[in-house]
């Protein structure tokens, strides 16, 4: 399965912060946003990626990110000239993707659960079909919204309804067997003018094939989209490393322990952090593994 970052659009709702710089790199507390969506996806065992964002942003990613080989990974870039819709990401990457099944992980949704990757996994390898992860939020009519029947099969999905028909919101983490593409292609722009994301789930929906895994209590999902958002963000990082000592959201540390990195390549990414904390943490899990 290849996977795909998208971290597009204008980020207006973080004005000014986004006025010179993506969404996507502002820090969450002590790492660029896009560390965790990007761990997200290497936890499900993506290790090819297209990172696709504006064209004016793509050439800083390029910089932070490089190649992957750092976390034992391969990048591609590709421009969204316009922000027209997150399934244009399918058709942005259509050559691409061959014919391969799809991850897709939005750029500013970060989410930690224990035993994640045992799901993301689970998704990544499932041979036909989508798997979306749904969560209950208090403001569903901000988000796609999917509702159940009373035997918990995905009924409807929505998306930003004014009138949800219920309070579990779609994360931004998809992932959609080979024919994603085709299915893409098929989508009509909304009202507002964009390929939703919520329009393609709802292709596989209505075939039957739509797989919906419910995040319970002990996960959380934030989005980083409002000051105050970003903010809550960078303090739950900050709160369970600083009181578990346990990385939230480092490649790096993903990258060893899947063993797509040594030891000593993890000591020089842990180098290249210098005398900060992250480095620090990098240092020992090299040095006690
Ligand atoms: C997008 C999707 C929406 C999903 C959300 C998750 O919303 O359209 O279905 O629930 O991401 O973050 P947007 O970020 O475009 O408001």
């Amino acid at each position: 399965m290849k996977g795909i970052l998208l971290a597009g659009g204008s980020g207006t709702r973080l004005y000014p912060m986004t006025l010179a710089a993506s969404k996507q790199l502002l820090p969450v507390y002590d790492k660029p946003m896009v560390y965790y969506p990007l761990t997200t996806l290497m936890l499900a065992g993506i290790r090819d990626i297209m990172i696709i964002s504006t064209p004016a942003d793509l050439p800083q990613f390029k910089r932070l990110l490089g190649d992957g080989s750092q976390f034992g990974v391969t990048f591609e870039y590709r421009e969204q000239a316009s922000p027209d819709g997150i399934a244009q990401a399918f058709l942005i990457a259509g050559d691409w993707l061959d014919g391969c099944p799809c991850g897709l992980a939005l750029g500013d949704n970060l989410i930690f659960a224990d035993h994640l990757s045992v799901s993301l996994r689970a998704a990544a390898t499932r041979p036909e079909g989508a798997t979306v992860f749904a969560y209950q939020v208090r403001d569903p009519e901000r988000y796609g919204v999917v509702s159940f029947d009373e035997t918990g099969r995905a009924l409807s999905v929505e998306e930003k309804p004014t009138n949800p028909q219920s309070n579990w919101a779609i994360t931004g983490l998809y992932f959609y067997d080979h024919r994603v593409l085709d299915f893409a292609k098929a989508v009509k722009p909304s009202p507002r003018g964009e390929l939703e994301i919520t329009d393609l789930n709802r292709f596989y929906l209505e075939e039957g094939s739509l797989r919906v895994d419910r995040l319970g209590r002990g996960c959380a999902w934030l989005d980083a989209g409002l000051p105050e958002s970003l903010m809550q963000a960078g303090q739950f990082v900050h709160t369970i490393q600083a009181r578990q000592g346990m990385l939230v959201g480092s490649p790096e540390e993903v990258a060893f322990r899947m063993g797509y990195i040594s030891a000593d390549q993890l000591r020089t990414q842990a180098g290249r952090m210098g005398k900060t904390e992250l480095g620090r943490l990098l240092r020992e899990l090299a040095n006690h593994a």
